[in-house]
């Protein structure tokens, strides 16, 4: 379980670790060993803190997916639990990217706001730049930081990211710059200090890693094995949740239909989702990412049956042609996938279908192509993330010789891209004058005296309202769907 920091809490584990002797030996227990860490790095951040005449800053900034929204919440409990005030500018005295290397181009982000690090560290020399996350799983990124970017403190991984209060600590005692990189791990540590972006929804991870290997995707390297949290940590962990003001949950891993099956006593993800359904107060449970070769029939059931777990699943096709599957080691063929889909409407009529699609693996032709538009006409999507392919150095795929050329991918993309938002602006619209329950989750960005939430199959609404209405379930009334999202009125 991770202890959640809120103001009761916070006074508590700060009395914990000023009561813990920094002189002691270092304890052995994971958890206990952190903590002692937590309790040294305070004291180098109070020094800080009397040197500078003011609290130290610091700066989590985060690429990537969910997973690394969670990861960063870790860091964020800790940084907060050894002193540093949390901003959000770069402008700071502790800033940490935590990455992500799923596609080039977010690596390439990465290196270019690493460039803009460079220039604020010159004009505050005391400034600490530690980089963490998928990026760093690679040990070619890693090299080219340590030759081509001397200015940063810290580089760890995802293996240890538990491990950060110590690595944290390193940076105060150590004045070479401090790397720790696992290549693997089966360590899942509970009990660590945590802060949350929303008070009112939250991400747990049910599970870590990937054993997939999906030939063009580099997530299983760098996140290593499935491993399964325990399900009454789960239940724990959303139990306490609730009680502090969560309604919302969702339910994070890489492939959450494989969930539990390396525990000692093994469990289906849909058995999980039924003790989750049981929690008192949780109103709305969601999930992240289902493979289809993984998707069971007690599943479907499961969502068909419940009050709580949300009318939206998020399905990866990849691609729609067969041909390409098999070489993507994906373990379905196009039919076996349109035949889930058609299984999964018919028994939730209601759900909002989404998919992530990757266009231009080598070898993809005109035609193959023709296949993953006619499965997106079939299926119906609510929304579609399309991606260029990007070749990940050590993936299969990436060794492959017939990669397509860049301008036949920009066409087959545009022409993906194009059904995907015919066919979405369509399936979005069809709840246009109904009134559904709407989970408001914060101000409008764009008009004043206006709020933004989410229906039940994850459509944003935007209305009137007051900001006391920010994590609360209203009804409103869905008067005009602006393509992707709605114009409503509470009533
Ligand atoms: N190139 C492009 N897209 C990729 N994805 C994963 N690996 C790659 C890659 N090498 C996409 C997949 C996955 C999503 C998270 O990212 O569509 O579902
Ligand atoms: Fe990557 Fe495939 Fe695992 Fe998803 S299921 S993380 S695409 S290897």
């Amino acid at each position: 379980m991770s202890i959640y920091i809120n103001n009761e809490n916070k006074e508590n584990i700060l009395k914990k670790i000023t009561q813990i002797d920094v002189s002691a030996k270092t304890p052995t227990d994971e958890t206990e060993r952190q903590y002692y860490f937590m309790a040294k790095a305070r004291k180098h951040v109070q020094a800080l803190s009397e040197e500078l005449g003011r609290t130290p800053t610091c700066c989590v900034t985060t690429f990537g997916c969910q997973m690394n929204a969670r990861d960063s919440e870790k860091l964020v409990g800790i940084l907060e639990v050894v002193g540093y005030e949390i901003v959000d500018t770069e402008k700071a005295d502790f800033v940490i990217f935590n990455t992500c290397t799923v596609r080039d181009n977010a690596n390439q982000r990465v290196y270019g706001r690493l460039g803009e690090l460079k220039s604020l560290k010159k004009k505050n020399p005391a400034m600490k730049i530690a980089l963490c996350g998928c990026m760093m799983q690679e040990p070619s990124v890693v090299e080219k930081i340590k030759t081509s970017y001397r200015f940063v403190d810290l580089i760890f991984g995802t293996h240890n990211i538990f491990k950060f209060a110590e690595l944290l600590n390193a940076t105060f005692e150590q004045k070479r710059v401090v790397i720790d990189i696992w290549k693997d791990t089966d360590q899942i540590v509970e009990d660590l200090p945590i802060e949350r972006k929303y008070p009112f929804k939250s991400g747990t991870n049910i599970m870590f890693g990937c054993n997939n290997f999906c030939s063009y995707c580099i997530v299983p390297y760098v996140r290593g094995r499935e491993r399964s949290r325990k399900p009454e940590d789960i239940v724990a962990e959303i139990k306490d949740l609730v009680a502090d003001g969560v309604v919302e949950i969702m339910l994070l891993g890489q492939n959450v239909n494989s969930y539990g099956k390396n525990l000692e006593t093994p469990m289906s993800f849909a058995e999980l989702l039924q003790e989750i359904e049981k929690i008192e107060g949780l109103e709305r449970i969601r999930f992240m990412t289902s493979h289809p070769k993984d998707l069971s029939d007690e599943l479907i059931e499961v969502m068909a049956k419940s009050k709580k777990i949300c009318k939206h699943l998020h399905l990866p096709l990849q691609s729609g042609s067969s041909r390409i599957l098999k070489i993507m080691n994906r373990r379905y063929t196009k039919e076996q996938y349109l035949e889930l889909a058609a299984k999964i409407r018919k028994a939730i009529p209601d759900i909002a279908l989404t998919t992530d699609i990757i266009v231009g693996f080598p070898g993809e032709t005109y035609e193959d192509v023709l296949e993953t538009i006619d499965v997106i006409k079939q299926v119906k999507y609510d929304n579609a993330f399309t991606f260029i392919y990007s070749k990940r150095t050590g993936t299969p795929a990436a060794a492959m010789e017939n990669q397509v050329p860049e301008y036949v991918v920009k066409k087959h993309f545009d022409m993906v891209l194009n059904t995907v938002q015919e066919i979405s602006r369509e399936q979005v619209k069809r709840y246009e004058g109904e009134i559904q329950d709407v989970l408001v989750e914060e101000l409008n960005e764009h008009e004043e005296g206006f709020v933004t939430g989410r229906l039940s199959n994850n459509t944003l609404v935007h209305f009137k309202g007051e900001p006391g209405l920010i994590g609360k379930i209203v009804k409103v009334k869905l008067n005009k769907c602006q393509g992707f999202y709605y114009m409503g009125e509470q009533v």
